[in-house]
């Protein structure tokens, strides 16, 4: 490794400067509110969703929610990695997942009903979108990503706060938080990480013919009720 000593204009000495900056607690408090209003509507907003589709389909897409907002300590992290200010107002300006929710879906036509469903929500603006479905990391990891615009009413009028919205199925979250808890840290062999990336794609195949099981059972019992 560089010794910080040995780099004082590069990243090592720029690092190691940041590490005693914070950002004050009451700040980080006001900071985050907004955001979890806006998270809190949205998870509330998908709750809703899921209840609709029941009505309609007679089936809930949505398997479970999670939500998050990001720690101070991992706020702070992600600008001294970005080389910016250690602020409330650097974060507020220049990051997107302040407030996260994942939504677990059974099959992947679930996701993209979901996605239909959320794109068709005309007060919600849609800020960044990526589809690592259609087009999975190289790692594998597989989920659709979106990082959507929620309006947040105060006195002073509306604003929209970002929420980072991650949606896939219980195969990808499988997938995705077996490597996190395996691939996170450390070397990781060149053998794990391609039965990592196999592993993918036998989760793929596995939930399309679990889908088919689902598919078959109802061709065959169209009146029954289904959980
Ligand atoms: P971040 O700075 O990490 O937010 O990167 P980004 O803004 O380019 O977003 P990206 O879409 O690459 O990833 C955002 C989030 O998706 C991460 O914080 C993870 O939760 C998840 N993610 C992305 N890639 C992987 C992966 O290879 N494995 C796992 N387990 N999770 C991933
Ligand atoms: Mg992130």
């Amino acid at each position: 490794m560089t010794g910080y000593e040995n780099d004082p204009n590069g990243y090592a000495a720029y690092v190691a400067q940041k590490a005693n900056d914070h950002i004050p607690q009451e700040e980080y408090d006001q900071l985050v509110e907004p955001y979890r209003e806006a998270m809190t509507r949205l998870e509330v907003r998908m709750k809703g969703l899921n209840e609709d589709y029941r009505k309609k389909y007679r089936d809930y897409p949505i398997h479970n929610i999670q939500t998050r907002i990001k720690s101070r300590k991992s706020i702070e992290h992600k600008l001294v990695a970005r080389k910016l200010p250690i602020t409330a107002f650097a974060a507020k300006d220049t990051l997107t997942d302040i407030a996260g929710i994942r939504v677990i879906c059974y099959f992947t036509d679930d996701v993209y009903h979901i996605l239909a469903a959320i794109k068709s929500q005309t007060d919600l603006m849609i800020i960044k979108e990526s589809d690592y479905i259609t087009y999975p990391k190289s790692s594998g990891y597989k989920s659709y990503h979106m990082v959507l615009g929620i309006p947040v009413y105060r006195i002073e009028g509306m604003q929209y706060y970002p929420v980072e919205i991650q949606l896939r199925t219980l195969a990808m979250d499988l997938w995705a938080s077996m490597e996190h808890r395996i691939c996170y840290k450390g070397e990781i062999p060149d053998e794990t990480t391609d039965a990592f990336t196999r592993y993918s794609n036998e989760l793929s195949e596995m939930e399309r013919r679990m889908k088919h099981h689902l598919d078959e059972i109802r061709r065959n019992n169209p009146q029954e009720p289904m959980q």
